[in-house]
């Protein structure tokens, strides 16, 4: 037989920050994704919950919420025996390698993040240092475990960019050290819109609480959400330009049922909008259900959350840990 040592599975990570409850663009734009990666990666997620104190929730809330964002990633189908699911502040080596990784970023090129921008006309009152720093921690994340693969939606691009530039200045002077991740932009159609002003992402944060579905919405609330849609005037279920509602509910419809277009629009022909609306949130309602029903489990038993964080963070400071030792060497720390 000829020589058949497995390769080493490519590895992908992402974090998430605890702020509220995803939507289900949240989901259908990169945790659905995550599941899916664990089937044929090493993956590694985490609760970003570092990256969340930049702009101060209340700690109560915090707290409440990354222990909720944590059920629920086990609840979508991780499998803490299978990736390492984790808190980012329950594992040091973040920080620290951050703070190396900070003198490897250039302060023109932090100011230039768009995000960065973006929050500090948002925050002005409060344009922290942690706000500036944001894309070094988050290169940080990415770099101590050596990832191929950084699932990101678009607004996250240039950060994985900066990552690969401080990577790629270390690696010039001091050695290869860090593997370059590529970014893993999830397959189209998953791009959700508001259901409200469909020509605008759909997100956690909007003001109108009918934009978005969360994924812990109750069924009739979703029925509801989804009735009150913004279509247009045609009253034909078709994919075409300027049909940006419509469109919006084939591509949610698309993701539940895993149909595609033209299917759907058959599926729909003769058809109103009512009928079209009720099946999709039919679709959402079916979808969301194991999700639901998990984590209603999950989030009552605190215990085993612990045990699955506890686990998480043994295996990601051990995988971690190689790396920062090695950056510690190599920049010369001196070692006992
Ligand atoms: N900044 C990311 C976001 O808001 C979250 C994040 C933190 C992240 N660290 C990361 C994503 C590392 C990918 C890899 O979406």
């Amino acid at each position: 037989m000829e020589n058949t040592a497995p390769e080493r599975k490519k590895r992908v990570l992402s974090l998430i920050q605890p702020t509220s409850v995803p939507t289900i663009g949240n989901y259908f734009g990169a945790l659905k994704n995550w599941k899916n990666m664990s089937e044929d990666y090493d993956c590694i997620y985490g609760v970003a919950d570092l990256h969340a104190i930049t702009v101060h929730p209340e700690p109560a809330l915090l707290r409440k919420q990354s222990q909720e964002m944590f059920a629920l990633m086990l609840a979508i189908g991780l499998d803490p025996e299978k990736s390492i699911v984790f808190f980012q502040s329950h594992v040091h080596t973040h920080s620290e390698l951050a703070w190396i990784l900070n003198c490897y970023a250039q302060f023109g090129e932090a100011s230039r993040m768009t995000q960065f921008k973006d929050k500090s006309q948002k925050h002005a009152g409060d344009v922290n240092v942690g706000l500036f720093d944001y894309p070094v921690l988050m290169a940080a994340d990415i770099l101590l475990y050596q990832a191929d693969f950084v699932p990101v939606g678009a607004d996250q691009k240039q950060h994985l960019e900066l990552a690969r530039d401080i990577a790629d200045r270390f690696n010039t002077r001091h050695g290869n050290t860090f593997t370059l991740p590529e970014p893993f932009i999830g397959k189209v159609g998953a791009k959700i819109a508001s259901l409200q002003d469909p020509t605008q992402k759909m997100s956690k944060s909007d003001t109108n609480p009918k934009a978005s579905v969360s994924l812990l919405d109750a069924p009739d609330t979703i029925i509801k959400k989804f009735k009150s849609a913004v279509t247009d005037s045609e009253a034909c279920v078709r994919y075409a330009e300027g049909k940006d509602g419509i469109n919006n509910l084939m591509s949610i419809y698309s993701c539940c049922t895993g149909k595609n277009f033209e299917e759907i629009e058959k599926e729909f022909d003769g058809k109103g909008y009512g009928d079209f609306k009720l099946a999709v949130a039919e679709a959402v309602v079916n979808e969301l259900k194991p999700v639901q029903e998990t984590y209603a489990k999950l989030i009552n038993d605190k215990a085993y959350l612990n045990e699955c964080a506890k686990k998480g963070a043994e295996s990601a400071l051990r995988l971690s840990y190689r790396t920062l030792a090695k950056v510690q060497k190599k920049v010369g720390l001196y070692q006992l």
